[in-house]
């Protein structure tokens, strides 16, 4: 396994109140949906993708607890440790009339993806969802793009009041995707995953696990039944492999005990 390399954070951006990026001094090699696994000395070391390569490496994050509230007081020049990428299934491109889901900070995973299909000329259509308007983020970079973006929020504050799932239902009803990507909160993604299945049009998933080594040793985040590892056979897996798995029903915390999503 690899020693973490240290590196100096070189911008800050609050993106919403609760969502910021992380600008490392660091260049990388990696695929959408390839992770990183990030280390704050003193506090724990946990996995976060990509939100944008090409240049200097970016995450991006939701702050929700211990670790990433932490993170949230680093400034420009503090330090970070890093390893990756890891990240045996990540986002393959595939078809050409693409859609992406994406659920809160789950669109930044998702980044990098875009950007490579806006690179290769495919069309995509992109569905967004947050709690509120306020959640929302790079819009006007997603919408300047060309892309049609479709919003939706749980309070209704912008775009259609209810769930993203909604939109796709709409959307898949009216054309035909060859790809579906998607990225946010566990049942968000089942949902999404269980109407590909059932549609018959393929869909990858980018899946989050309570990850300790990052590399396949440890088996802290294997998917029951199969042993699946999200490190190193995932993040990403096609919506028909997580059929009949714990996938949409439970996953393990530190302890490896089942806890709810
Ligand atoms: C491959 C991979 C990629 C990831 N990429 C990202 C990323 O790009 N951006 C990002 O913000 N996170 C990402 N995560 C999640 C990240 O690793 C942490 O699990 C998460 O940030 C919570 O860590 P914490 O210590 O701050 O909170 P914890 O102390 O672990 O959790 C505090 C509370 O928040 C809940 N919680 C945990 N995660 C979430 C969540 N995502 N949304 C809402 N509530 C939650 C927990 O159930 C708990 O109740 C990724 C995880 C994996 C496995
Ligand atoms: S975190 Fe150790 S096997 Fe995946």
């Amino acid at each position: 396994m690899d020693a973490p390399e240290i590196v100096e954070i070189n911008e800050v951006r609050d993106e919403t109140p609760t969502v910021k990026t992380f600008i490392l001094d660091k260049k990388i090699k990696a695929e959408p949906g390839q992770f990183a696994m990030l280390w704050m000395p003193d506090v724990a070391e946990k996995p976060f993708s990509f939100s944008r390569l090409g240049g200097n490496i970016e995450f991006t994050l939701r702050a929700v607890g211990s670790f990433t509230q932490k993170l949230f007081n680093l400034k420009k020049g503090k330090v970070l440790g890093v390893r990756g990428p890891y990240g045996g299934g990540y986002f393959r491109i595939a078809g050409e009339r693409i859609c992406v889901v994406a659920g809160g900070v789950g669109l930044a995973p998702l980044m990098p993806l875009i950007d490579r299909i806006i690179e290769e000329n495919k069309k995509v259509d992109i569905l967004f969802g947050a709690a509120t308007e306020k959640e929302l983020f790079w819009l006007s970079e997603l919408k300047s793009k060309k892309n049609n973006v479709l919003i939706a929020t749980d309070d209704g504050t912008c775009g259609k009041k209810g769930s993203v799932c909604d939109i796709l239902r709409d959307q898949v009803a009216e054309k035909k995707f060859d790809q579906i990507y998607t990225c946010g909160p566990e049942l968000m993604m089942k949902k999404v995953a269980d109407l590909a299945v059932r549609e018959k049009i393929p869909c990858q998933v980018s899946l989050e696990r309570y990850m300790k080594c990052g590399v396949g040793i440890c088996g802290q985040c294997c998917i029951d039944p199969a042993g699946l590892r999200v490190c190193k056979d995932g993040p990403v897996f096609s919506a028909k492999e997580l059929q009949n798995t714990e996938f949409g029903k439970y996953r393990r915390d530190a302890s490896g005990s089942r806890c709810s999503l």
